[in-house]
C-alpha cells in the first residue's frame, strides 16, 4: 500500500457526537470529536481490555470505553479509571495509540506512514471545490482491491459496452485522447463517440493516487469517487456529485441527489458481475498481479501503474535502506586501529 500520503476515509458530516468505528488498511481504528471540536483517530482496541471503543460514548470530547468506563482525551491519554476512583495514578501504557488525522474537503483524512515534524496540504482536487449545495453524497462497501476500482474510473471506453444499458449514448470510440502524468495524478481527456466522430460526449477524469478520482463528462456532470482501500479485499467507496444542469434552490440538491441514485443503482451495479468473474477480481490482488495488455485509449491505466509502481520501488527501497542500517554490527570506536593492526600481521 502507498504510503505517507493521505487517504480520505470518512464523510465529515458522519462524525457527530458518536464515535465512528474506521476499518482501513487492515487495522481497525475508532474516530471521535475531541474537547476542540476536532477529529481525533485511533486504535480502535481499549488499551485496558482490547475492547473496540467505537461501542463507546463521547462525553464531554473523551471516549468512554463501554467495558468498565475507562475515559482517554484528545491527547489520547486515560484521565479517569472509575474501578480505581478520581486521581488514581495512571499506568503510563494506559493511553491510545493516536493516528495522524485531520478534516478537510468535507472530509475526514488519515496519514498513512512515517510519522513527521510537518504534513503536506491535503489537497483532493485543485478545482475540486464546487458548490456543495449542487452536489450529493453516498458511501459503500465493495470487495474488490481499491487499486481495480482506481484504475475502472480512468477506463472510460467500459462505458459504451459495460454501462450500455445505462447511457446508451455513448459511442464506443475514443476521439481527441490525451493522459498525463503531473506528481500524483493522472489526468486523462478525450472525447467518446461513434466511429466517424459523431455524437461525441468529452470526458475529463483526473485520477490523484492513492485514492481519488475526479470524472467530469459532457461538461455538466462531475463526480469524486474515493476508493479508500479497508484491506486487499475491501473498499470504502464515497461518491459525491455535482451538477450543473439545475441551479434553483432546493431543486439543486434534488437533482444531484436524483444523479447520484442513478449512478450509484444503475450505472455502479453494472460493473460488479463483471468485477466479480474477471481475473483477480476478488482476491484481493492489485493491478500489478494480473497480467494484461493494455491499449492506445488505456495509456492512463498505464500511468497509473508506472506512477505506483514509482512509488512503490522508493519505499522498499527506503525499508531495505533502513534495515541494512538495523543489522549493522556495532563498531567500537578502536575498530579502525584494529583493522590496520590485522592488516599488518598478515602482511
Ligand atoms: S476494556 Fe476498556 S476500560 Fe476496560
Ligand atoms: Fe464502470
Amino acid at each position: 500500500m502507498i504510503r505517507d500520503v493521505w487517504y480520505p476515509v470518512l464523510e465529515a458530516r458522519k462524525l457527530k457526537r458518536k464515535p465512528v468505528r474506521l476499518d482501513r488498511f487492515g487495522r481497525r481504528f475508532v474516530a471521535w470529536r475531541a474537547e476542540d471540536g476536532r477529529v481525533r483517530v485511533a486504535d480502535a482496541y481499549c488499551p485496558h481490555r482490547g475492547v473496540s471503543l467505537d461501542q463507546g460514548k463521547v462525553v464531554n470530547g473523551r471516549i468512554v470505553c463501554p467495558m468498565h468506563g475507562f475515559q482517554f482525551d484528545g491527547s489520547g491519554a486515560c484521565q479517569l479509571m472509575p474501578c480505581e476512583g478520581q486521581g488514581a495514578k495512571i499506568p503510563p501504557g494506559l493511553r491510545l495509540d493516536l493516528q495522524v488525522a485531520d478534516e478537510a474537503h468535507g472530509l475526514i483524512w488519515m496519514w498513512h506512514g512515517e510519522p513527521r515534524a510537518e504534513y503536506p496540504e491535503i489537497v483532493l482536487f485543485p478545482y475540486a471545490d464546487l458548490p456543495l449545495e449542487r452536489s450529493a453524497e453516498v458511501s459503500y462497501v465493495v470487495n474488490y482491491n481499491y487499486t481495480r476500482l482506481m484504475e475502472t474510473h480512468l477506463d472510460m471506453h467500459h462505458l459504451a459496452f459495460a454501462h450500455h444499458k445505462g447511457v446508451p449514448w455513448i459511442g464506443p470510440k475514443m476521439h481527441e485522447y490525451s493522459a498525463e502524468l503531473d506528481g500524483l495524478s493522472i489526468k486523462t481527456r478525450g472525447v467518446l463517440a461513434a466511429e466517424d466522430g459523431s455524437k461525441g460526449t468529452p470526458f475529463i477524469c483526473d485520477a490523484q493516487l492513492p485514492c481519488a478520482s475526479f470524472v467530469t463528462a459532457a461538461d455538466s456532470f462531475r463526480l469524486i469517487i474515493i476508493t479508500a482501500p479497508i484491506d486487499d479485499k475491501r473498499t470504502w467507496m464515497f461518491i459525491r456529485y455535482y451538477q450543473d444542469i439545475v441551479k434553483l434552490p432546493v431543486l439543486r440538491r434534488v437533482m444531484a441527489w436524483m444523479l447520484l441514485q442513478y449512478e450509484y443503482r444503475i450505472l455502479q451495479p453494472q460493473d460488479w458481475p463483471l468485477f466479480d468473474e474477471m481475473h483477480g477480481g476478488t482476491t484481493g490482488g492489485t493491478v500489478d498481479d494480473v497480467p494484461m495488455v493494455l491499449v492506445k485509449s488505456d495509456a492512463g491505466l498505464a500511468l497509473y501503474r508506472k506512477r505506483r509502481r514509482q512509488l512503490l520501488a522508493a519505499q522498499a527501497e527506503s525499508d531495505a535502506q533502513k534495515d541494512e542500517l538495523r543489522v549493522l554490527p556495532h563498531q567500537p570506536d578502536d575498530a579502525p586501529a584494529r583493522a590496520a593492526e590485522g592488516r599488518a600481521a598478515s602482511r
